[in-house]
């Protein structure tokens, strides 16, 4: 079973979400999690496309009206060119910026890949994000997606960021046709367009990032060990992020998304049936499957005593020796809907770390290329 799992995992050329169906039913009949789009759609914003963080609607149409010189605009998808405000550049020749639902698209257009891994780049793009983010210390006050810095040596060879080059490399396309656009805003932008074209929440997101320079390269070792177990360690990591033990347990359920890699991160597998499809079904299968020690030369993992074709870190099963994280552990299992709230506002707050934005800085809502 597992292999056959393994081999419809690897090389089915069905489309993302056929090819989920077909791994959750030759795994095991219990994937109760399995969503078609059929039955949930992806939530999708409504009304105004972008909204500005916290003002009033009176303000938002003055400043929609004016907005050649105040810099706003909406978004209307299928809509001709949304209204831009042109700025002006220090050669004062008016620049355009960008249409960053058109930079969504193009990111959009990259993730399907029947070539590589599970059929789609989604995982990686979101595990580029989150590394670029992750590495924020609020006491330090230093780190965070704003510089991109994981273009720089030590960053990008750093074990923790090992295979990043992949994503990295696939976003050039997008980078060399909107040369404008920072690298941390684009590869932020890829965390959200990848999370919301597999099925997950809509999750606000703002420009603004500038690229750094080698010198802002954070200290090594910011990024959780996946071969930590105790629950202290999640917590150490993402304390000084400022995150707390309910936005930790929500942010690990990425990794319904994705596997593991023996020549990147020495583990190896995928953590549900269906790795293309954002779901809450991390944590269905870390609460309802028997998880055992695998035997094998590798890293100590978990894979699950039925099918042996799925697996869990030591840091994953950490969820569930904390009370407090099994705690939500069990409530993102039983409610996907709060898990998508939650994940959606988690995966905000991280993307934003040691970023500054203008105060009147954009808030978009992308529209899913598949809505
Ligand atoms: C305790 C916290 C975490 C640990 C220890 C951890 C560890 C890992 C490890 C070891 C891998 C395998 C990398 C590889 O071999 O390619 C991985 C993959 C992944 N992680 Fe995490 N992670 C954590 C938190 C997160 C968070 C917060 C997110 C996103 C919000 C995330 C998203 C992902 C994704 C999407 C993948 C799959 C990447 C792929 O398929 O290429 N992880 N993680």
């Amino acid at each position: 079973m597992a292999s056959t799992a393994r081999f419809l995992l690897r090389t089915s050329s069905l489309s993302t979400f056929a090819r989920r169906a077909t791994v959750a039913a030759a795994v095991a009949p219990r994937f109760t999690a399995v969503r078609t789009f059929a039955s949930h759609p992806p939530q999708r914003p409504t009304g105004v496309k972008a909204s500005s963080g916290g003002m009033s609607p009176l303000v938002i149409a003055v400043l929609a009206a004016g907005a050649g010189a105040a810099g706003y605009h909406y978004y209307v998808q299928g809509s001709t060119l949304p209204q831009i405000a042109s700025t002006a550049t220090s050669g004062g020749e008016e620049k355009k910026p960008l249409d960053y639902q058109k930079v969504y698209n193009a990111i959009a257009e990259l993730l399907e890949d029947d070539n590589y891994d599970d059929g789609s780049y989604g995982p990686i793009f979101l595990r580029l994000a989150w590394h670029s983010s992750g590495t924020y210390d609020k006491n330090a006050g230093n780190g965070g997606s704003s510089y991109a810095t994981m273009r720089f040596k030590p960053e990008s060879s750093s074990s923790a960021n090992a295979g990043l080059i992949i994503a990295r490399e696939r976003l050039h396309r997008v980078k060399d046709k909107f040369p404008d656009i920072s690298y941390g805003d684009l590869w932020t932008l890829a965390g959200v367009c990848a999370v919301q074209e597999m099925g997950g929440p809509i999750i606000k997101w703002r420009s603004g990032r500038i690229d750094g320079e080698e010198k802002d390269c954070p200290p090594e070792g910011r990024l959780p060990d996946g071969g930590r177990a105790d629950p202290q360690h999640s917590r150490d990591i993402f304390y000084k992020m400022g995150f707390n033990d309910q936005e930790i347990v929500a942010l690990l359920g990425a990794h319904a998304l994705g596997r593991c890699h023996r020549d990147r991160s020495g583990f190896d597998g995928p953590w549900t049936a269906s790795p293309t499809v954002f779901t809450n079904s991390y944590f269905t299968e870390l609460l309802g499957r028997t998880w055992v020690e695998r035997k094998w030369s590798g890293p100590k993992q978990f894979e699950d005593k039925e099918t042996k074709s799925l697996m869990m870190l030591p840091a994953d099963m950490a969820m569930l020796k904390d009370k407090e994280f099994k705690k939500w552990v069990e409530i993102y299992a039983k409610d996907e809907k709060k898990f998508f709230e939650d994940f959606a506002k988690a995966a905000e707050k991280l993307f934003e770390l040691g970023c500054k934005f203008d105060e009147n800085s954009k808030i978009y809502e992308f529209m899913p290329t598949n809505a």
